[in-house]
């Protein structure tokens, strides 16, 4: 019986074949190669055991169908899924991107005083973010080079995507947030210039960041991606080449927690050239984290959160916020069924932490391994010293 690794091998043989034809203008056999290595792609995704390669095998057979679609010269929406191809209300149709699918563009209201501890990485995003939008003169007069992209980078749930976002908010910027994960899968044949359009947008507002959240979706490394994905990253740094720090108001801000996963020639100069790294909570962190989770809720006295904080040790900011929740879900549903309301007690903690776990422990296992095979621990050195 075939593997999940054979058909996605074959999947990717039918799909480079297409390809070919499709540039030879053989549209009609291209179509019929899409399509068997989009089934392929499907059966393998139905195989495979690792969520990751499912998701990315299923986003490829989606792909390929669509391309399929597109060349069948059908009235398909998708090989000109621009952003302003549009949808009508109410119709599903899966192959029509309009702009509200692939980015979302907003002044944050998430500020640094919302984000617990970090104190370190959030004078990092002020030198390399905030002043010199806000200090651009004095930048220029001392030559410093300002505003080349920056990838936060770290485990999952302690606050890049905030942090982000308050950097966006803190310069006072508009916050063009990409949604990743809908280039990959939905974003057919237009994918290119559909990134130099965002790049464009953004260069006409007054001031802007563009964050790409979970970049590793679209930005892997080229020698091991699709053709289409070999694209999008030639694309990403074209434009990003082109960014003029001098006279664009604009930076590129980028997040994942699998930066050993990405095209290394994004992180050459002007680039992401600044790594940024967000690290788990240290105790003083939890301990700010705690308080702004339990801040409007009712606490009773007994409840010590400085010892709270203490045996949280590799909770990550997104565990501590479920922590707090679940614990207050406790007198909540006590109340719901007719007792008296009552305050959130140190008992209601324990009986959470019971059995919730920290979430960063395995991750840093895969992290070590990961960056030990790429052979780039210098340059992710915390990730390997756990
Ligand atoms: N430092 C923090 N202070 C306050 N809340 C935090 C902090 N870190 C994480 N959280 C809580 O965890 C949630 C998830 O954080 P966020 O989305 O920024 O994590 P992330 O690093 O982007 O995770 P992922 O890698 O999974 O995308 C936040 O919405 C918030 O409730
Ligand atoms: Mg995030």
């Amino acid at each position: 019986m075939n593997s999940a690794i054979t058909l996605a091998a074959q999947a990717r043989g039918y799909a480079k074949a297409a390809r070919e034809l499709e540039d030879r203008k053989e549209s009609e056999r291209a179509r019929e190669l899409y399509l068997k290595a989009a089934k392929l792609y499907n059966d393998a995704s139905m195989l495979s055991k690792d969520d990751m390669d499912k998701n990315t095998q299923r986003d490829l057979a989606e792909h390929l169908f669509a391309r399929a679609q597109a060349l069948k010269g059908s009235n398909a929406v998708s090989s000109g899924g621009t952003l302003e191809g549009n949808r009508s209300s109410g119709n599903n149709d899966e192959s029509s991107i309009t702009k509200d699918d692939v980015f979302l563009k907003e002044i944050p209201d998430i500020g640094f005083p919302d984000i617990g501890g970090l104190e370190d990485v959030k004078e990092e995003i002020r030198k390399a973010i905030i002043y010199p939008f806000t200090h651009k003169e004095l930048y220029q007069m001392y030559g410093q080079k300002a505003g080349e992209g920056i990838l936060l980078y770290g485990p999952p749930g302690c606050g890049k995507t905030m942090m982000a976002k308050a950097a966006a908010k803190e310069c006072g910027a508009e916050f063009i947030s990409v949604k990743t994960s809908t280039i990959v899968s939905k974003w057919v044949g237009a994918s290119e210039k559909n990134i130099k359009q965002i790049f464009d947008i953004a260069r006409q507002g007054k001031r802007s960041i563009i964050f790409f959240d979970e970049i590793d979706s679209i930005a892997t490394r080229r020698s091991e991606s699709e053709d289409y994905a070999k694209r999008v990253v030639n694309e990403l740094l074209a434009q990003m080449d082109g960014v003029d720090t001098a006279s664009d108001d604009l930076l590129v801000l980028a997040a994942t927690n699998e930066p050993w996963a990405i095209d290394p020639a994004l992180r050459r100069p002007g680039r992401f050239s600044k790594l940024v790294f967000v690290p788990e909570p240290d105790l003083e962190a939890r301990k700010a984290i705690l308080h702004i989770h339990l801040k409007k809720r009712p606490i009773d006295d007994d409840l010590d959160i400085s010892y709270l904080s203490e045996i949280t040790d590799s909770y990550s900011g997104a565990d501590l916020a479920a922590i707090c929740k679940e614990a207050a879900d406790i007198p909540l549903g006590e109340a719901l069924r007719g007792g008296n309301p009552r305050k959130i007690k140190m008992q209601d903690f324990e009986t959470v932490l019971q059995k919730r776990k920290p979430s960063i422990v395995s991750w840093y296992i895969e992290a070590k391994t990961a960056v030990q095979k790429t052979g780039e621990e210098e340059v992710f050195s915390e990730l390997v010293q756990k």
